[in-house]
């Protein structure tokens, strides 16, 4: 079986060399945690972004879209409570110039008491078995701690991650992940403006307007997809975390007191949302967050994670945000946030249920769950759900003659209308598979000489390689029972 980081490796040069997924700036050497979607990604991620949105907002009357701006007034951010607390405990190497996050790093503790400790990224067991490996110490003499368990007055015995010596780690500081920029020509502090580091908050000062302009009534939702900004300190794993990204965020407002029933019910719901897309459910599981982990703002939350080649890892994120967040503008804004209940006769602050995942991290899922490797029929096939396949369906003609390419171009016409679909003459028919395989397409459409005596054409399906043959009138109806 192959490792989980060649599995990584190979998937990120497929990503490149069909044209998912590049690395951003590619040519100036690259910019760390920035990636470009290629024409495949581009594909792929449309997708994904159009079967959330359907469900969030096309099949639902209580949900509604909005497109707030990336920009938005800095007062939001400290109603927010991103400004005092977005941020994470950072630690400097003073001699690799690395940087950590404290509470991702882990510290080899000798169990004596006494000696040199060895620090090491969490869940990076290769660094470690080689690094324990030279400094020829024993594991079972060592116990595993995290590193915010240790004094810092212990620093000057700690070995860090990619040093020789001892005490080149700085002690933690906070380091809030916002980006910055001014507004204007003035960069002064009074022209701060921040790149946002989630769009829920266009949601919440937008809540009077749309419920006005929609007429809603509690309990509704506003659903927005839109990109985020994030100056993680550990980016990595590919597009897993990123420093700009795109987010798909529902916040449900609700009735105090029937927040914890719709908090179940999202759960359950989000999680229901997987099979839609093709995810292998056995992959999916909750993970809840223990009341001491909570954010600033959640009252419960769960995270949905996905078994990633790497490890588990979260994909989204479902909060009861309480009324922390409308009270919190309402208090910052002087605006009146409550909602008038007709029925109840009341005045309240609604609740919200929040529903969050990044986009790329949907991508990344989708990416691991599709990659497989077919020894037996040496082909790697890119099993995407039909729904989210950036190609949905490739027409050959068999050979470059006999009127066969024009038979096969009216086809493409035809489907073109409703779906990407590719044309392609070059090379044997076998070869012709193996490549819309490695980019998951998962309808094939042959024009060959029983085409031109009885109006039929293969279709090969990508997974089973199985083939029938169908009337060639029945090619846009075949793909629109499979792949919508
Ligand atoms: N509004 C709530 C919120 O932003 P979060 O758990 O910080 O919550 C929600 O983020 C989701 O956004 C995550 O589950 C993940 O899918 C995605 N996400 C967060 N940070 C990311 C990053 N640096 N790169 C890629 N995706 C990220």
């Amino acid at each position: 079986m192959a490792k989980p980081s060649d599995t990584m490796k190979d998937l990120v040069g497929l990503c490149k060399r069909r044209g998912f997924i590049f690395q951003s700036s590619e040519i100036y050497g690259g910019i760390n945690s920035c990636y470009d979607y290629g024409p495949m990604g581009i594909e792929l991620k449309k997708n994904i972004k159009d079967a959330w949105w359907k469900s969030m907002v096309y099949e639902r009357d209580d949900i509604e879209g909005i497109d707030a701006s990336i920009l938005m007034h800095p007062r939001v951010w400290e109603a927010s409570g991103h400004v005092a607390g977005f941020t994470d405990p950072m630690i400097d190497c003073r001699e690799s110039k690395n940087r950590y996050r404290e509470d991702q790093l882990e510290v080899y503790v000798p169990t004596s008491g006494e000696g040199l400790m060895y620090a090491f990224p969490e869940g990076k067991p290769e660094a470690i078995a080689k690094k324990i490996k030279r400094a020829r110490v024993e594991l079972d003499a060592y116990e595993v701690k995290p590193l915010p368990d240790i004094d810092v007055s212990q620093y000057s015995r700690i070995v860090g991650p990619d040093t020789k010596e001892a005490g080149t780690l700085t002690e933690p500081r906070l380091f809030n992940l916002m980006f910055k920029t001014f507004m204007g020509p003035v960069e002064s502090d009074a022209n701060i403006v921040y790149l946002r580091p989630e769009t829920a908050q266009g949601i919440f000062v937008n809540f009077h307007n749309v419920r006005e302009a929609s007429r809603q009534k509690l309990p509704f939702g506003i659903a927005q997809i839109g990109k985020a900004f994030r100056n993680e300190i550990t980016p990595g794993n590919f597009i897993f975390r990123m420093r700009e990204f795109e987010q798909m965020e529902m916040q449900f407002f609700v009735k105090p007191g029937t927040d914890d029933d719709w908090f179940d019910q999202w759960k359950q719901m989000r999680l229901d949302w997987y099979e839609r897309v093709g995810i292998t459910k056995e992959k999916l599981r909750f993970h809840k967050h223990a009341d001491d982990a909570l954010a600033h703002y959640a009252k419960a939350a769960f995270d949905i994670e996905y078994e990633f080649p790497f490890g588990w890892g979260e994909l989204e994120g479902i909060h009861n945000r309480t009324d922390f967040d409308l009270a919190s503008h309402a208090e910052y804004s002087k605006k009146n946030l409550q909602y008038y209940d007709q029925e109840a006769q009341e005045k309240y602050v609604p609740y919200v249920v929040e529903t969050s995942t990044g986009v790329d991290r949907q991508i990344l899922t989708s990416l691991c769950d599709a990659y497989t490797v077919d020894e037996e029929n040496d082909r790697t096939v890119m099993s995407f759900h039909p729904r989210v396949a950036p190609m949905k369906a490739a027409v050959f003609p068999l050979v470059k003659k006999d009127g066969m390419p024009e038979v096969a171009h009216k086809i493409v016409a035809d489907l073109r209308k409703d779906f990407r679909v590719f044309y392609d003459e070059s090379g044997a028919v076998g070869r012709r598979y193996r490549r819309q395989d490695e980019i998951g397409t998962p309808y094939c459409f042959t024009v060959d000489t029983e085409t031109l005596e009885n109006g039929t054409v293969t279709v090969r399906e990508r997974d089973s390689m199985a083939q029938e043959r169908i009337s060639q009138d029945k090619v846009l109806d075949y793909l629109q029972d499979r792949v919508v």
